[in-house]
Protein backbone atom coordinates (compact mmCIF):
# COMPACT_ATOMS: atom_id res chain seq x y z
CA UNK A 1 0.00 0.00 0.00
CA UNK A 2 1.15 3.19 -1.52
CA UNK A 3 1.55 6.56 1.50
CA UNK A 4 0.52 9.70 -0.17
CA UNK A 5 2.87 12.56 0.51
CA UNK A 6 1.47 15.43 -0.74
CA UNK A 7 3.84 18.32 -0.90
CA UNK A 8 6.01 15.73 -0.94
CA UNK A 9 9.26 17.72 -2.80
CA UNK A 10 9.68 20.45 -0.47
CA UNK A 11 11.73 21.08 3.01
CA UNK A 12 9.97 18.64 5.32
CA UNK A 13 8.01 16.62 2.48
CA UNK A 14 11.34 15.96 0.76
CA UNK A 15 12.47 14.59 3.73
CA UNK A 16 9.45 12.70 4.72
CA UNK A 17 9.44 11.17 1.10
CA UNK A 18 13.22 9.90 1.85
CA UNK A 19 12.80 9.06 4.92
CA UNK A 20 9.69 6.18 4.24
CA UNK A 21 11.40 4.81 1.18
CA UNK A 22 14.66 4.22 3.46
CA UNK A 23 12.23 2.80 5.72
CA UNK A 24 10.87 0.46 2.82
CA UNK A 25 7.67 1.98 2.05
CA UNK A 26 6.04 2.78 -1.18
CA UNK A 27 5.28 6.19 -1.34
CA UNK A 28 3.36 8.15 -3.99
CA UNK A 29 4.99 12.34 -3.94
CA UNK A 30 2.34 14.70 -5.00
CA UNK A 31 3.13 18.35 -6.09
CA UNK A 32 2.52 20.32 -8.94
CA UNK A 33 5.69 18.71 -10.53
CA UNK A 34 5.04 15.13 -10.08
CA UNK A 35 3.35 13.03 -12.37
CA UNK A 36 0.71 12.51 -12.11
CA UNK A 37 0.41 16.09 -11.51
CA UNK A 38 -1.53 17.18 -8.16
CA UNK A 39 -2.37 20.86 -7.53
CA UNK A 40 -4.50 22.44 -4.64
CA UNK A 41 -6.13 24.82 -6.64
CA UNK A 42 -7.38 21.89 -9.52
CA UNK A 43 -9.57 19.47 -8.36
CA UNK A 44 -9.42 17.64 -11.42
CA UNK A 45 -5.89 16.77 -10.45
CA UNK A 46 -6.74 15.23 -7.02
CA UNK A 47 -8.10 11.70 -7.59
CA UNK A 48 -5.11 9.97 -9.12
CA UNK A 49 -3.32 11.02 -6.41
CA UNK A 50 -5.74 9.76 -3.59
CA UNK A 51 -6.61 6.69 -5.88
CA UNK A 52 -5.97 3.54 -3.50
CA UNK A 53 -4.36 5.25 -0.45
CA UNK A 54 -5.25 4.07 2.93
CA UNK A 55 -3.08 6.82 4.28
CA UNK A 56 -1.69 10.71 3.43
CA UNK A 57 0.06 13.02 4.73
CA UNK A 58 -0.72 17.00 3.80
CA UNK A 59 1.38 19.82 3.58
CA UNK A 60 0.11 23.40 2.64
CA UNK A 61 2.20 25.52 1.14
CA UNK A 62 2.26 28.96 2.79
CA UNK A 63 -0.86 30.92 2.69
CA UNK A 64 -2.66 27.98 0.83
CA UNK A 65 -6.05 26.48 1.96
CA UNK A 66 -7.15 23.01 1.78
CA UNK A 67 -9.76 22.99 -0.31
CA UNK A 68 -13.30 22.24 1.58
CA UNK A 69 -14.09 19.35 -0.77
CA UNK A 70 -10.69 18.02 -0.54
CA UNK A 71 -11.22 15.61 2.24
CA UNK A 72 -14.29 14.04 1.85
CA UNK A 73 -13.02 13.09 -1.76
CA UNK A 74 -9.98 11.86 -0.10
CA UNK A 75 -12.61 9.58 2.59
CA UNK A 76 -14.42 8.32 -0.16
CA UNK A 77 -11.46 7.35 -2.75
CA UNK A 78 -10.51 5.52 1.19
CA UNK A 79 -8.27 7.46 3.04
CA UNK A 80 -8.25 6.66 6.43
CA UNK A 81 -5.32 7.85 8.30
CA UNK A 82 -4.12 11.78 7.79
CA UNK A 83 -0.87 13.38 9.45
CA UNK A 84 -1.21 16.60 8.63
CA UNK A 85 1.59 19.50 9.06
CA UNK A 86 0.93 22.63 10.48
CA UNK A 87 2.78 25.22 12.56
CA UNK A 88 3.25 26.08 16.02
CA UNK A 89 2.40 30.08 15.63
CA UNK A 90 -1.18 29.35 13.97
CA UNK A 91 -3.02 30.83 16.99
CA UNK A 92 -0.82 34.02 17.82
CA UNK A 93 -0.08 34.68 14.07
CA UNK A 94 -3.46 34.20 13.29
CA UNK A 95 -2.95 31.57 10.25
CA UNK A 96 -6.11 31.13 9.31
CA UNK A 97 -5.85 28.47 6.55
CA UNK A 98 -4.06 26.29 8.97
CA UNK A 99 -6.70 26.71 11.62
CA UNK A 100 -9.26 25.68 9.38
CA UNK A 101 -7.52 22.31 7.74
CA UNK A 102 -6.73 21.54 11.27
CA UNK A 103 -10.39 21.47 12.14
CA UNK A 104 -11.30 19.98 8.69
CA UNK A 105 -8.97 17.03 9.86
CA UNK A 106 -10.27 16.55 13.24
CA UNK A 107 -13.38 16.73 12.51
CA UNK A 108 -13.23 14.04 9.83
CA UNK A 109 -10.46 12.05 9.53
CA UNK A 110 -10.93 8.37 11.12
CA UNK A 111 -7.33 8.58 12.25
CA UNK A 112 -5.42 11.84 12.60
CA UNK A 113 -2.73 13.50 13.94
CA UNK A 114 -1.22 17.03 13.61
CA UNK A 115 2.38 18.19 13.94
CA UNK A 116 2.94 21.87 14.82
CA UNK A 117 7.01 22.83 14.07
CA UNK A 118 8.36 25.35 15.25
CA UNK A 119 10.59 27.49 13.51
CA UNK A 120 12.56 25.35 10.66
CA UNK A 121 16.52 25.36 10.96
CA UNK A 122 16.76 25.34 7.29
CA UNK A 123 14.94 28.54 7.19
CA UNK A 124 18.28 29.99 7.32
CA UNK A 125 18.74 28.43 3.82
CA UNK A 126 15.56 29.26 2.49
CA UNK A 127 14.56 32.77 2.67
CA UNK A 128 16.78 34.28 5.41
CA UNK A 129 19.56 32.55 3.17
CA UNK A 130 20.43 35.80 1.27
CA UNK A 131 19.88 38.29 4.23
CA UNK A 132 22.63 36.50 6.18
CA UNK A 133 24.90 36.40 2.88
CA UNK A 134 24.15 39.80 2.83
CA UNK A 135 25.54 40.20 6.60
CA UNK A 136 22.14 42.01 8.14
CA UNK A 137 18.66 40.14 9.10
CA UNK A 138 15.81 41.45 10.39
CA UNK A 139 12.47 39.63 11.66
CA UNK A 140 10.85 41.45 13.69
CA UNK A 141 10.49 39.58 16.91
CA UNK A 142 13.17 41.05 19.09
CA UNK A 143 15.16 38.92 21.74
CA UNK A 144 12.20 36.09 21.76
CA UNK A 145 13.54 33.17 22.03
CA UNK A 146 12.36 30.52 19.25
CA UNK A 147 12.93 26.66 19.27
CA UNK A 148 14.39 26.41 16.17
CA UNK A 149 13.72 22.66 15.04
CA UNK A 150 15.53 20.72 12.55
CA UNK A 151 13.63 19.65 9.59
CA UNK A 152 14.64 16.00 9.62
CA UNK A 153 13.43 15.54 12.75
CA UNK A 154 10.07 17.13 12.11
CA UNK A 155 9.51 14.69 9.14
CA UNK A 156 11.07 11.87 11.62
CA UNK A 157 8.12 12.61 14.18
CA UNK A 158 5.91 12.63 10.70
CA UNK A 159 6.89 9.06 9.67
CA UNK A 160 6.45 7.60 13.04
CA UNK A 161 2.95 9.04 12.88
CA UNK A 162 2.14 7.73 9.14
CA UNK A 163 3.79 4.32 10.08
CA UNK A 164 2.87 3.82 13.86
CA UNK A 165 -0.18 4.30 15.76
CA UNK A 166 1.23 6.23 18.93
CA UNK A 167 0.84 9.65 17.76
CA UNK A 168 -3.33 8.66 16.64
CA UNK A 169 -5.45 11.70 17.86
CA UNK A 170 -2.38 13.53 19.04
CA UNK A 171 -2.09 17.11 18.41
CA UNK A 172 1.98 17.28 19.01
CA UNK A 173 4.21 20.73 19.07
CA UNK A 174 7.81 19.83 17.85
CA UNK A 175 10.49 22.11 18.77
CA UNK A 176 14.30 21.56 18.44
CA UNK A 177 16.17 21.02 22.32
CA UNK A 178 16.67 24.48 23.16
CA UNK A 179 15.23 27.70 22.26
CA UNK A 180 17.70 30.73 20.68
CA UNK A 181 16.58 34.04 20.09
CA UNK A 182 17.48 35.03 16.23
CA UNK A 183 19.75 36.98 17.37
CA UNK A 184 22.16 34.33 19.41
CA UNK A 185 21.69 32.18 15.73
CA UNK A 186 22.85 35.36 13.54
CA UNK A 187 25.83 35.44 15.96
CA UNK A 188 26.64 31.45 15.73
CA UNK A 189 25.93 32.04 11.92
CA UNK A 190 28.65 34.67 11.90
CA UNK A 191 30.90 32.79 14.40
CA UNK A 192 30.89 29.65 11.54
CA UNK A 193 31.23 31.44 8.55
CA UNK A 194 34.47 34.31 9.72
CA UNK A 195 31.61 37.65 8.51
CA UNK A 196 29.24 39.58 10.50
CA UNK A 197 25.73 38.88 10.35
CA UNK A 198 23.63 41.54 12.27
CA UNK A 199 20.33 41.25 13.45
CA UNK A 200 17.71 43.81 13.78
CA UNK A 201 14.45 42.71 16.11
CA UNK A 202 12.48 46.08 15.25
CA UNK A 203 9.54 46.45 12.48
CA UNK A 204 11.28 49.53 11.16
CA UNK A 205 13.61 47.23 9.93
CA UNK A 206 11.90 44.41 8.89
CA UNK A 207 9.03 47.06 7.19
CA UNK A 208 12.62 48.61 4.92
CA UNK A 209 14.03 45.69 4.11
CA UNK A 210 10.81 43.81 2.69
CA UNK A 211 9.63 47.48 1.17
CA UNK A 212 13.12 47.02 -0.66
CA UNK A 213 12.00 43.33 -2.05
CA UNK A 214 8.83 44.76 -3.41
CA UNK A 215 6.60 43.00 -0.85
CA UNK A 216 2.57 44.78 -0.93
CA UNK A 217 2.67 47.08 2.06
CA UNK A 218 -0.61 45.08 3.31
CA UNK A 219 1.34 42.34 3.24
CA UNK A 220 4.03 43.43 5.55
CA UNK A 221 1.90 44.80 7.93
CA UNK A 222 -0.48 41.89 8.77
CA UNK A 223 3.49 40.24 8.88
CA UNK A 224 4.70 42.47 11.62
CA UNK A 225 1.23 42.32 13.58
CA UNK A 226 1.54 38.51 13.69
CA UNK A 227 5.68 39.28 14.33
CA UNK A 228 4.41 41.59 16.99
CA UNK A 229 2.11 38.92 18.59
CA UNK A 230 5.07 36.16 18.55
CA UNK A 231 7.24 38.75 20.32
CA UNK A 232 4.87 39.67 22.98
CA UNK A 233 4.66 35.88 23.49
CA UNK A 234 8.09 35.55 24.74
CA UNK A 235 10.22 32.92 24.62
CA UNK A 236 9.25 29.78 23.73
CA UNK A 237 9.39 26.56 26.11
CA UNK A 238 11.01 23.87 23.99
CA UNK A 239 8.34 20.76 23.96
CA UNK A 240 10.46 17.45 24.64
CA UNK A 241 8.35 15.87 22.11
CA UNK A 242 11.02 14.69 19.55
CA UNK A 243 12.66 13.27 22.31
CA UNK A 244 9.24 11.24 23.44
CA UNK A 245 8.96 10.11 20.07
CA UNK A 246 11.98 9.41 18.37
CA UNK A 247 13.76 8.40 21.08
CA UNK A 248 16.84 10.66 20.85
CA UNK A 249 17.32 14.88 21.64
CA UNK A 250 16.61 16.78 18.18
CA UNK A 251 19.38 18.04 16.24
CA UNK A 252 20.60 21.34 18.44
CA UNK A 253 21.06 24.65 15.67
CA UNK A 254 24.57 24.68 16.56
CA UNK A 255 24.68 21.20 14.42
CA UNK A 256 22.54 22.47 11.58
CA UNK A 257 25.12 25.65 11.42
CA UNK A 258 28.26 24.01 11.75
CA UNK A 259 26.40 21.24 8.75
CA UNK A 260 25.62 23.86 6.77
CA UNK A 261 28.70 25.87 6.75
CA UNK A 262 30.26 23.23 5.56
CA UNK A 263 28.03 22.45 2.71
CA UNK A 264 28.90 26.85 1.69
CA UNK A 265 25.37 27.38 2.50
CA UNK A 266 26.08 31.15 3.08
CA UNK A 267 29.39 31.50 0.68
CA UNK A 268 28.56 33.74 -1.51
CA UNK A 269 29.12 32.63 -4.25
CA UNK A 270 27.20 29.28 -3.43
N1 LIG B 1 9.34 27.78 7.64
C1 LIG B 1 9.05 27.63 8.92
O1 LIG B 1 9.82 28.02 9.80
C2 LIG B 1 7.77 26.96 9.32
C3 LIG B 1 7.56 26.66 10.67
C4 LIG B 1 6.39 25.97 11.03
C5 LIG B 1 5.47 25.59 10.06
N2 LIG B 1 5.70 25.93 8.75
C6 LIG B 1 4.71 25.51 7.75
O2 LIG B 1 5.33 24.60 6.86
C7 LIG B 1 4.73 24.73 5.56
C8 LIG B 1 5.82 24.94 4.56
O3 LIG B 1 6.67 23.80 4.58
P1 LIG B 1 7.93 23.70 3.61
O4 LIG B 1 8.83 24.88 3.85
O5 LIG B 1 8.49 22.33 3.72
O6 LIG B 1 7.24 23.92 2.22
P2 LIG B 1 7.95 24.12 0.81
O7 LIG B 1 9.37 23.69 0.85
O8 LIG B 1 7.61 25.49 0.34
O9 LIG B 1 7.17 23.04 -0.08
C9 LIG B 1 5.86 23.25 -0.51
C10 LIG B 1 5.37 21.99 -1.21
O10 LIG B 1 4.06 22.23 -1.71
C11 LIG B 1 4.05 22.02 -3.12
N3 LIG B 1 3.11 22.96 -3.71
C12 LIG B 1 3.24 24.31 -3.83
N4 LIG B 1 2.13 24.84 -4.40
C13 LIG B 1 1.29 23.78 -4.65
C14 LIG B 1 0.01 23.66 -5.24
N5 LIG B 1 -0.67 24.72 -5.71
N6 LIG B 1 -0.54 22.43 -5.34
C15 LIG B 1 0.11 21.34 -4.89
N7 LIG B 1 1.33 21.39 -4.31
C16 LIG B 1 1.91 22.60 -4.21
C17 LIG B 1 5.48 22.21 -3.56
O11 LIG B 1 5.79 21.48 -4.74
P3 LIG B 1 5.57 22.08 -6.22
O12 LIG B 1 6.21 23.42 -6.25
O13 LIG B 1 6.20 21.05 -7.07
O14 LIG B 1 4.08 22.14 -6.43
C18 LIG B 1 6.22 21.59 -2.39
O15 LIG B 1 6.23 20.17 -2.51
C19 LIG B 1 3.74 25.89 5.65
O16 LIG B 1 2.46 25.35 5.88
C20 LIG B 1 4.20 26.65 6.88
O17 LIG B 1 3.13 27.34 7.54
C21 LIG B 1 6.82 26.59 8.35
Amino acid sequence: MSILVIGGTGTVGGRVTAQLRQAGHDVRVASRHTGPRFDWTDPGTWAAALNGVPTMFVLLPDQTEMPEAFLPEALRAGVRRVVLHSDRGLDVMGLGHLQKAEAQVRDSAPEWTIVRPDWFQQDFETFFRQPVIDGRLCVPVGDARQGFIDADDIAAVEVAALTGDGLLGRLVEVTGPRALSFGEVAAGIAAAIGRPVAFDGSPGAYRAAMRADGLPDGIVESLIEGYGRLRARGDTEPTGVVEEVLGRPGRDIAGYIADAAARGVWSPAG
